[in-house]
């Protein structure tokens, strides 16, 4: 859609921090030389230089003895440097042999190569030093300026930084430009002291969306992980991009650059700042492949987005509907409890768009099935055909490992098809590769295998021919999840199943009391009530002896340690095999996990994406995925994993939206009111009330915790009718802009409360006092005269929203049920004017679910004192009309005319400035004129 690419607001809310113990990791040092400092390391040359118009080629050759610091040291690499556009450099250094591993086209395309000479004329300037080695890059317009990038460090000492484990001592090595081995690659960039850094995730930052670039600063660790949002450690997805933002005191210009790292290796990212330096610093610490650098030259932060975008691919379409309230649970065990949610949110006029279910639907916990007594195929079918029938929809989850059939007479259809297929992962002796997830043993699709697109869709259709006739789905545990520590072993071991108890039942009840809870004022047993018990059965977890084989290409290369590389990356669970796929499976083509691991995810996007347009042709796909990489935006949207029924997770979600708007997933959300432990009816209210104003908007809780459905509190109940209405009406203005920070576009602002037992909140208004901000419910003008925090009545039920002056926003006039009845309401439109009358804004309207998408309508408005002038473009029959038209900051008019005949049917409030003209039945598929005049 329009504006897909989100721009990022300067204004940024400053997140508490709180530094997690380092969390201990094995090393492995066998037989590598292993100097624990590669500042002995020699270094390269460059030699060979060949000079073109679209940038140059040159060699590197490793200029003294080999280090092996932490593998082999590569002798002869090919450097790339090419100006692919204007504002994009990409600098790519590789082994010249080409036996390490690079993303594949296949996985990630990309751009054509440039055809045009832009080597003058480009944003950006790329400068090298031959001997030792090292470039720079610079603005062309600021030669002299700080450098974007700056390998040059040589004059630097080495620091410690905190080890990953007892028995490594590795230093920070800032003083050596490059170290390029086939198991360890490292390269340095200075930045300007206590630089502005966003981005490099997904994390859940204690910092806030600003990175910490202070003397300890930060290690992001990229290794898709299965785990409960950990502060500061590495989690679901992986986004190597960093944006960073410079304020320079002599010009007082602010721009913003991007430096993105095309590498799904294993690696750990560095942001510090050594003791007494007058720079800080960027430093990549990688498992393998090659370096892979692409630079965005902004300059704004809106600017870098889209560039990022440009070059992995902007976001995919989501469907209208996707914007309406999602509701979910682990624990509705059976349809009539789903159907009931189904019932009670519309008795309690709560509307509810997408009603979900999680692995309670599975026969067994297997993929592609439902439960034939608890989720029976033929009332599953009635269900959603009724949801569908009220313009409601349905999602299912699917998880990413798939049941090993381990039984002769239970036959699992999705796992004997696809063994029969070759579409699943092996061990490197080419034997089948079994984990464990929630069904007992399993095996994992290989996204890389020529069968596994036919095999995943025709999974997909048959659940949805048996009667899931799902709108979406919910792809989980695709990091990817598995309980052995590795491998579960060989087939001998596949028959003990002891039971495993999931949360919610008899041994893992769900019994703590809500953050906050006082159990002498409340009762000691409060409202906790906890679910019956489960039927469910997980296998043990087995430790079989590691797989260590080696020689199985990562990427072409041989003799390297797939299980624990040399370098041990600071991991949050340790050895990379822990709760995940080993890294020494493999995939067709010979790619090992250790190389592709951070693309699972990705890879299982694209998959089902296919799968979807196939299955539910001419529609949008929608899907909500849980590990994401660089590019997962044109496939999936995301929610943020498994967060905490606690203030401070609520608080943390602004952070991890945002840094999805940088990541070009721009359509991101947060389990509302908390996925883990019991939330509480305060914080689900102001978490309901927050969360409308996010782009997935979903209610989503752990099985065994007490129940937190918008209606199970008045309260809640009103604060999220409230809510969802202001966002129903909203809809026009999320359609054409999706969302940028906390500002929404750039005309809204949200002041959310983040404590407990508060009735004011402080905010931040932009504009130094210049912008005029008006609330939303009032339109009442804010005093923001005093230029710091000011202070709004903030009472439980009630979420601040604050629009801006210059701004023109189209809206539904009637909020409805659903998306799709609101849809078919009339619109109205919102002028805030500036002081001299003009605004300009733009709505982009189309059917809301083709795909590829069909006729659209484009929506100008242009304002100047007087009068409001729409001009329409597009094909689409907009069926709606205008009818209210409301305009904020003008005089009292004497007369409005439309059509150049007057026109009847206005009020004008003083208070407000504020003029409403209804009944205007406008056709807004032609351009028309509205215009007030005090003087007539
Ligand atoms: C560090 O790794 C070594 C070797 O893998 C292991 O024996 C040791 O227990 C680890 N130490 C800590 C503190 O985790
Ligand atoms: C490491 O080297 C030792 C001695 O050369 C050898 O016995 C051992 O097999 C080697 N280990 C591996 C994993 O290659
Ligand atoms: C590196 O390149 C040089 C020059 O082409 C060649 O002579 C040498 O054998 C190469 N070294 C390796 C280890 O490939
Ligand atoms: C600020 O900009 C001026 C003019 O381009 C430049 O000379 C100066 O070095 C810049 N300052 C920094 C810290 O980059
Ligand atoms: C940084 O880490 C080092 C080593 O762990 C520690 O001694 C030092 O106190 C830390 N510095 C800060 C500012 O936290
Ligand atoms: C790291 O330092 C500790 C403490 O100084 C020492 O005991 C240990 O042997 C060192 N480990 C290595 C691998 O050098």
């Amino acid at each position: 859609m329009l504006g897909r690419s989100i721009a990022l607001s300067t204004f940024l809310l400053a997140l508490g921090a709180a530094a997690p113990a380092s969390p201990p990791a094995a090393l492995d040092v066998e037989n590598v030389t292993h100097s624990l400092n590669v500042s002995s390391c020699p270094g390269y040359a460059l030699e060979s230089l060949r000079e073109t118009n679209t940038g140059l080629t040159a060699a590197l050759s490793l200029v003294g003895p080999a280090c092996n610091a932490f593998g082999r040291d590569i002798t002869n690499l090919t450097i790339e440097v090419t100006y692919e556009t204007i504002t994009r450099l990409h600098v790519k250094i590789y082994d010249t042999d080409e036996q390490q591993f690079s993303i594949p086209e296949s996985v990630i395309s990309r751009p054509q190569a440039p055809t045009s000479a832009l080597r003058n004329s480009s944003d950006l300037e790329f400068h090298y030093d031959t001997l030792p080695f090292a470039f720079w890059i610079t603005r062309r317009s600021e030669p002299d300026a700080f450098p974007l990038f700056d390998t040059r460090l040589a004059s630097l000492p080495s620091t410690p930084i905190p080890p990953n484990n007892a028995t490594d001592n590795s230093t920070a090595f800032d003083g050596f430009p490059l170290v390029f081995e086939d198991q360890y690659l490292q390269l340095t960039s200075a930045l300007p002291l206590d630089a502005n850094v966003y981005g490099l995730g997904e994390a859940v930052s204690s910092s806030g969306l600003r990175r910490d670039v202070s003397q300890n600063g930060t290690i992001q660790t990229f290794w898709a992980r299965d785990i409960q949002d950990p502060l500061d450690e590495n989690v679901y997805g992986s986004h190597p991009i960093y944006l960073e933002h410079r304020y320079n005191q002599t010009t007082q210009k602010s721009q913003s650059h991007g430096v993105f790292l095309l590498s799904s290796s294993g690696a750990d990212v560095l942001l510090r700042t050594p003791p007494s330096s007058n720079v800080s610093l960027v430093q990549y610490r990688m498992l393998g492949g090659i370096l892979d650098f692409y630079l965005f030259s902004g300059p704004s932060p809106k600017s870098v987005v889209e560039q990022y975008g440009a070059l992995i691919g902007l976001p995919t379409w989501q469907p209208a509907w996707g914007f309406g309230f999602h509701l979910c649970r682990w624990g509705y065990l059976d349809i009539n409890e789903t159907r009931a949610q189904v019932d009670n949110m519309r008795a309690a006029n709560i509307p509810l768009e997408v009603m979900w279910n999680d692995i309670d639907v599975f026969h067994s916990l297997r993929d592609f099935t439902s439960d034939p007594v608890s989720f029976p195929g033929d009332e599953m079918r009635v269900f959603i055909q009724n949801l569908t029938k009220n313009h409601q929809h349905y999602i299912p989850i699917l998880d990413a490992a798939v049941a090993k059939q381990v039984n002769s007479t239970d036959l699992y259809y999705p796992y004997i098809e696809g063994a029969k297929q070759d579409v699943f992962m092996e061990n490197p002796d080419g034997t089948e590769y079994v984990g464990q997830v929630w069904p007992g043993y399993t095996v994992f699709p290989d996204w890389f295998a020529n069968n596994t697109q036919q095999w995943w869709t025709q999974g997909l259709k048959n659940w949805s021919d048996s009667g899931v006739e799902y709108s979406g789905i919910w792809l989980d545990m695709n990091e990817a999840s598995s309980f052995c520590d590795g491998s579960c072993g060989s087939n001998a071991n596949l028959s003990i199943t002891p039971p495993q108890v999931l949360p919610g039942d008899p041994g893992d009840l769900i019994t703590d009391y809500p953050e906050g809870y006082n159990s002498t004022l409340s009762g000691p047993s409060g409202n906790i009530t906890v679910n019956g018990t489960s039927t469910y059965v997980r296998r043990a977890v087995e430790v079989a002896p590691p797989l260590n084989r080696r020689g199985v290409g990562a990427g072409k290369q041989s003799g390297v340690d797939l299980n624990t590389p040399p370098y041990a990356i600071h991991n949050g669970f340790g050895r990379l095999s822990i709760h995940t796929i080993a890294p020494n499976a493999t995939h067709a083509g010979g790619y090992a996990e250790l190389d592709v691991h951070n693309m699972w995810g990705l890879m299982e996007e694209k998959t089902t994406h296919k799968a979807l347009s196939d299955i539910l042709p001419g529609k949008r796909p929608f899907i909500i995925s849980r590990s994401t990489f660089a590019s997962s935006g044109k496939w999936t949207g995301h929610w943020l994993g498994d967060n905490f029924s606690k203030w401070e997770y609520m608080r943390l979600s602004i952070q991890g939206i945002l840094q999805f708007q940088i990541f070009q997933i721009p359509f991101v959300g947060a389990d509302t009111c908390g996925f883990i432990g019991n939330t509480d009816e305060e914080l689900c209210n102001r978490w309901m009330q927050l969360s409308a104003f996010t782009p997935f908007y979903r209610n989503h809780n752990q099985r065994g915790a007490i129940s937190q459905e918008p209606y199970r509190w008045d309260s809640v109940a009103n604060a999220s009718r409230t809510a969802i209405s202001i966002r129903y009406s909203l809809l026009p203005y999320w359609y054409t802009l999706v969302v940028e920070q906390f500002l929404i576009g750039s005309d809204i602002l949200v002041t959310p409360v983040l404590t407990p037992n508060a009735s004011t909140v402080d905010g931040v208004f932009p504009g130094r006092g210049n912008v005029t901000w008006r609330d939303w419910y009032t339109h009442n003008v804010l005093n923001t005269t005093s230029g710091g925090n000011v202070t709004l009545s903030a009472p439980l039920g009630h979420i601040n929203v604050h629009i801006r002056d210059g701004s023109v926003i189209l809206t539904h006039s009637e909020p409805a049920y659903t998306i799709e009845e609101t849809r078919q309401g009339p619109y109205s439109l919102l002028v805030s004017q500036t002081s001299d009358g003009h605004v300009f804004g733009t709505a982009y309207i189309d059917d809301g679910i083709s795909s590829p998408p069909g006729p659209s309508k484009t929506l100008a408005f242009s304002v100047t004192a007087g009068q409001v002038k729409i001009t329409a473009h597009g094909a689409f029959d907009v069926k709606q009309k205008l009818q209210v038209i409301t305009v904020l900051g003008t005089k009292k008019p004497t007369v409005v005319k439309m059509g150049g005949e007057s026109k009847d049917g206005w009020e004008y409030i003083e208070a407000q400035e504020k003029l409403v003209v209804k009944g205007i039945n406008l056709d807004l598929n032609e351009d028309a004129t509205i215009v007030w005049k005090s003087d007539v």
